[in-house]
């Protein structure tokens, strides 16, 4: 594909960064393990950040007192998806993160090019259910990747599909495991949240609230 010439592109990953379902996964993932009697809570649940469904069951079961088969691991993930599921029907643009419309507003006015590029099989429906989706001229999800975070691969496909050299590209992530994909595809990457989980980050805010869009390319 023949690449625009764009100074600076943004690319932003979904949960926990423009929007809260980081937290619903939580309560899913929380739901399903105790009816298992797993021990889990939210210090487990941060290393799920940026990691597929069955890679987040596999650190679950990691505190389990027995084995699952394949088959059972299948049932425990579509138990905790159909619970997620559920409860991205009730949400709408009140889950979109504080900062988050107003990035994507300057982003525009600024003519910087950005996209989505999350681990998650979910992303177009809570895209959707948020009114985020028609902002977004490039989504890159679960659905899309043989790797997840963090491999770069989902940050690739996404400035491929973009049209720029990764060197262009600013990640944002809440993750550690996205923080790493970002710096394996060779992008700038801003974190979002405490230090002790993406201090590796370029640079870390708190929320998108605390960076303008002219120092956010600039990361
Ligand atoms: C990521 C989340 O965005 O998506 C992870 O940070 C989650 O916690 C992953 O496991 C996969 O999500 P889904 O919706 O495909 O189960
Ligand atoms: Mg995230």
């Amino acid at each position: 594909m023949e690449r625009a010439m764009s100074a600076h592109a943004v690319i932003f990953d979904l949960d926990g960064v423009l929007v809260t379902t980081d937290e619903l996964h939580y309560c899913a993932w929380k739901q399903m393990a105790d009816r298992e009697g797993i021990f889990f809570d939210r210090e487990v649940n941060h290393r799920l950040r940026g990691v597929s469904r069955m890679e987040s069951l596999a650190i679950i079961l990691e505190g389990a007192s027995r084995g699952y088969s394949s088959v059972e691991r299948e049932r425990l993930a579509d138990e905790k998806n159909a619970i997620y599921r559920a409860a991205l029907e009730r949400i709408g643009a009140g889950e979109i993160l504080p900062g988050a419309v107003e990035t994507l507003d300057g982003l525009d006015a600024m003519g910087v090019p950005y996209a989505v590029a999350s681990s998650s099989r979910n992303a177009g429906l809570i895209l959707e259910r948020t009114g985020l989706r028609a902002r977004m001229s490039v989504v890159v999800d679960g659905n899309d990747i043989t790797r997840s975070k963090p491999d770069p691969q989902v940050f690739l496909i996404a400035a491929e599909r973009l049209g720029v050299e990764p060197g262009v590209c600013v990640v944002v992530e809440d993750a550690e495991s996205g923080v790493e994909a970002g710096l394996a595809a060779g992008m700038r990457v801003l974190g979002v949240g405490p230090p002790e989980r993406v201090g590796r980050a370029h640079r870390v805010v708190g929320s998108l609230r605390e960076i303008g869009v002219s120092e956010l390319v600039e990361v």
